[in-house]
């Protein structure tokens, strides 16, 4: 018998204070994410349970207990206070998946300061406008990264710490930098959890949109409720588990169902900060016998990729239930992962701003390969139409996804961006800018994003930031970026480019300027392929129209051109 049970039952009688009862909270009441992840468990007699098993790219591994990680993370909150770092001051995590960075997550929080995860493949550009919009006080790091933070610090005044964790003595530090090695500081029993409530703002994460600079989504404490009862019902975590999800802090995923989910239910969890290889995801699951994984259709697809025989020389037996986010789960992939693992991968839904799982296939349904599957119980949802923003009553039509807002994780705000933030509701409904349609049971089918953003491996690029640093380059006039299709990330980034007068298209500077975005942006919105072109396509008021692009590119119909600059 699954968690939930019954979905039915469940959607009937649902209310949220069934999470609010099972974590001992009332209206009112202190709620620290960070205590709620360690201290409690420990309270609950679970101090010596295994909480983290951490391996790393040449096999090292560590281990925590819930008792480790609730002293780690207090000796990292303990430090940073020693600094002066005070509630809701911005920290930064740019870090690889270490183990720092999950009890880092942690210290951050049972100060009350507000964690700002930022994915470590990041270049300095990608980084710095997002240190800019938040205006972070501190930053935690690896000495591998530094250099990134080093070449922008200039413009940074509000940075005022650069926390360095594993630093090497015989080199020197720098304006601002900081070693604290974690391992070798003695533990502190323990620190004042500062008193946060509900609304107090927790994680800070951005998010790229179709124009404008990225959008950091505000969380709350509060956003526990929804991650803890989503984690149980449809990740479906229970005490022996040995759960895996493949996603980096960097990303929401990460974090709600990387750190505070799991944790808050007092689970054991692995990861793996190596890069990805189908023989060594597979080692990993049979060495820590894994029962509960939860990734991406990116990975998925990887392993499909990589052949079936790869997986017959592993046992995987331990595996009881999976499940996938980020990107659409195409069916093929249920399919493959019915023949190979014995069990489907469990598709979910959800966004950064919506801090917590939406539409999901429960354990126990019925699974339809291609669809997303049911709301969430108490989550209010449908499809509404592009127009009217009114509920389409009819089965199967498209319209966009919507959600009546007020479940627990939802985002509070975006960071200093109001109006934006305030434009994602229309009509009563917050809008997260998907099409899907819906059928005669109820269950979502994704159809597609109604914006620009590019969803490469499930990682959300805006063309307009690629856009930009192109135009950074000497040799660039005019771009526009499109994605164009890919069988493993589903799709990829690809730019049009116009050079300036005095430069000509070469095989060299198209890797120059493709190594150029890699190391402002990231690997991730770095064109795959780029296309000298003479013009772009524009509309009269001189609009770059990226849909006539996009439509080639995917061999769809280009539609109504009637706008356009020479039609
Ligand atoms: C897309 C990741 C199809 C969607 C948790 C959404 C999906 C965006 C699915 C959020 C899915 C997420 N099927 N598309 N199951 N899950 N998406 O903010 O476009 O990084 O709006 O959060 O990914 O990406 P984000």
């Amino acid at each position: 018998m699954s968690n939930i049970g019954s979905y039915d039952k469940r959607a009937k009688n649902f209310d949220w204070n069934i999470a609010e009862k099972e974590l001992d909270y009332k209206d009112g009441d202190l709620i620290n994410i960070g205590w709620y992840c360690s201290d409690r468990i420990c309270e609950m007699g679970k101090a010596d349970k295994m909480a983290l098993i951490w391996e790393g790219h040449a096999g090292k591994a560590k281990k925590y207990t819930y008792n480790d990680i609730r002293l780690t993370s207090n000796t990292i909150g303990d430090f940073l206070r020693g600094l002066g770092i005070k509630a809701e001051d911005r920290v930064c995590l740019f870090m690889d998946k270490i183990p720092e960075l999950y009890l880092g997550f942690l210290g951050i929080l049972k100060i009350g300061a507000i964690a700002q995860p930022l994915f470590s493949a990041f270049g300095d550009e990608s980084l710095f406008v997002r240190l800019d919009n938040a205006q972070t006080r501190a930053i935690i790091t690896q000495k591998k990264h530094v250099s990134k933070i080093r070449k922008i610090i200039d413009k940074m005044p509000y940075l005022e710490f650069i926390i360095v964790v594993d630093h090497d003595p015989s080199k020197p530090l720098q304006e601002r930098e900081i070693a604290f090695n974690l391992e070798e500081t003695p533990n502190v029993e323990n620190i004042e959890i500062h008193p946060t409530k509900a609304e107090s703002p927790s994680v800070l994460h951005y998010t790229s949109g179709t124009t404008g600079q990225p959008k950091g989504v505000k969380h709350v404490h509060y956003s526990l409720i929804s991650q803890y009862l989503t984690t149980k019902w449809v990740l479906d975590l229970r005490e022996d588990d040995v759960y895996w999800c493949t996603a980096d802090p960097g990303w929401v995923t990460g974090t709600s169902y990387g750190i505070i989910g799991p944790f808050s239910l007092g689970v054991t969890q692995c990861v793996l900060d190596a890069g990805f290889s189908a023989d060594n995801w597979y080692r990993f699951i049979e060495q820590y016998r894994v029962t509960v994984w939860y990734s991406a259709p990116t990975a998925i697809r990887s392993l499909m990729k990589a052949g079936d025989d790869v997986v017959k020389k592993y046992d995987l037996s331990s595996l009881r239930h999976l499940a996938s986010v980020g990107e659409p789960l195409n069916s093929e992939a249920v399919i493959w992962s019915e023949k190979v693992f014995g069990k489907p991968f469990y598709d979910t839904y959800w966004q950064t701003e919506t801090g917590s799982i939406m539409i999901s296939n429960f354990p126990g349904m019925k699974v339809k390969p291609g669809s997303m599957g049911l709301a969430f119980p108490g989550i209010d949802s449908c499809v509404v139409d592009v127009n009217t923003y009114e509920p389409i009553k009819e089965t199967g039509k498209v319209g966009l996804i919507a959600f009546r807002p007020g479940w627990p994780a939802m985002m509070r705000t975006y960071w200093r961006n109001e109006e934006v933030y305030n434009k994602k509701f229309q009509n009563g409904w917050y809008i997260p800018g998907d099409r899907s349609s819906i059928d005669n049971e109820g269950y979502f089918w994704f159809v597609g994003r109604d914006d620009d953003v590019i969803n490469t491996g499930g990682h959300l690029v805006s063309p307009f930031e690629v856009e930009s640093a192109l135009l950074e380059h000497e040799a660039v006039a005019e771009s526009a970026v499109v994605s164009k299709p890919d069988f493993v990330n589903m799709e990829v980034v690809k730019a049009f480019v116009n050079l300036k007068p005095g430069f000509e298209p070469s095989k060299e500077l198209d890797l120059k300027i493709m190594n150029f975005v890699r190391k402002k942006l990231s690997p991730l919105a770095m064109p795959q392929e780029i296309e000298f072109v003479d013009s772009l396509p524009k509309t009269r008021s001189g609009k770059i129209m990226r849909r006539i692009l996009h439509a080639k590119e995917w061999g769809e119909e280009i539609g109504d051109t009637s706008t356009l600059e020479d039609d």
